[in-house]
């Protein structure tokens, strides 16, 4: 039987970072991926780093969020340092657009509740002239501390980066069950092998439920996939490079020279076919704050399944019912903005040397 400290179970960007984070603490980590890297929701995100785009006002999320937004100059620099792939971080700062008077008095009332974020209300006309927008708009929120990466080349750093400090990294490699000694998980099972180790670590984002299903003891994961369908542009001259946050739609500038409009919140099951309806969602609304766009040339649309819970927070710690299996799933629309707090936190309770903050705790949704 093969054996390390700790198995973590799929290889999307909370499974990387986990074993990354992990192995930096000294761990002997094994990471299995049933099919390739970051396949689904972490190759499919925009990778915006957004709490004040996804969380409203001082939430968990907004504070998880921030705290986790300035990990990643260090860690990108790190990875690019480590491994020489680079996640094309860009402080480009977000205009979160409001095209209702209801939501510009929202905009303006986080200005005031998160003095920290140094926002700034903007009138219409110097929004519509800031990032070429239409006359939907009726102003806006700069906020110069927000950025993004390219989701799928974060993924890949991470994983690379796990495995220079020894991560051995199988994809291909399908978990068929746990192998339990009462209720402590002591390995898992795949066709071929039995691997031991002290603690497992499942991060197989929407995939997290059915996985558990003979083995929680009554407790289902709050886990749902909901589609995300992302629409690929080439980015005209006159397109801001800051991200463009609207009610309905957001524009994010890439290196590459595109620009990336999603994205579509559909509850379609493990469905991730890219749709006509799903792609004609987008442009409209693209096109609608965007005039400019309509004659943008088409790259590309793909789509992801977003592992949603009921109150959009991940689930990091133990699993309620069985000892030594920790939870790292369900970030919802934040998983790429909550890496690096998710690897610390990973790396810090099997190290035991700190809890994870109770909002995050899976216990939250187990009956008492
Ligand atoms: N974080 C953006 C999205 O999930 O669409």
């Amino acid at each position: 039987m093969n054996s390390s400290d700790v198995i973590v179970v799929g290889g999307g960007i909370a499974g990387s970072v986990s074993a990354y984070f992990l192995a930096r603490e000294g761990f002997r980590v094994r990471l299995l991926e049933r099919g390739e890297l970051a396949a689904e929701a972490s190759g499919a995100a925009a990778g915006m780093l957004l709490p004040i785009g996804e969380a409203r006002g001082r939430s968990a999320l907004y504070r998880f969020g921030m705290r986790s937004l300035a990990e990643f100059p260090e860690l990108c620099d790190e990875l690019i340092e480590r491994t020489g792939f680079d996640p094309e971080y860009e402080a480009s700062g977000a205009l979160h657009v409001a095209t209702t008077e209801t939501r510009l008095r929202e905009l303006q009332t986080a200005r005031v509740a998160l003095p920290e974020a140094k926002l700034e209300v903007l009138g219409a006309d110097e929004t519509r002239a800031e990032a070429s927008l239409g006359p939907d708009v009726c102003g806006s929120l700069w906020s110069p501390g927000e950025a993004h990466v390219r989701s799928p080349l974060f993924a890949k750093a991470l994983a690379a980066g796990a495995a220079q400090l020894g991560v051995r990294i199988e994809t291909g490699t399908l978990v068929t069950g746990f192998v339990r000694r009462g209720d402590r998980v002591v390995g898992v099972r795949t066709p071929d092998h039995v691997f031991a180790a002290d603690h497992v670590v499942l991060c197989s984002g929407a995939w997290a439920p059915s996985m558990l299903d003979e083995v929680g003891g009554g407790f289902r994961l709050p886990v749902e996939p909901v589609r995300g369908q992302i629409v690929a542009l080439e980015r005209p001259e006159s397109a801001s490079r800051a991200i463009i946050f609207a009610e309905n739609v957001y524009l994010v500038a890439k290196r590459d020279g595109t620009l990336v409009a999603g994205a579509t919140q559909e509850h379609v099951g493990f469905d991730r076919r890219v749709t006509a309806e799903g792609v004609l969602t987008v442009l409209r609304a693209a096109t609608r704050l965007a005039p400019a766009l309509a004659t943008a040339s088409f790259r590309g649309a793909w789509a992801g399944l977003r592992p949603t819970t009921p109150d959009g927070l991940p689930l990091i710690g133990p699993h309620p019912n069985l000892e030594n299996l920790i939870l790292a799933t369900g970030h919802s629309r934040s998983g790429v903005l909550l890496a690096p707090v998710t690897g610390r936190w990973v790396a810090d309770l099997v190290a035991e040397k700190s809890p994870v903050p109770e909002e995050l705790s899976p216990s939250r949704f187990a009956p008492a």
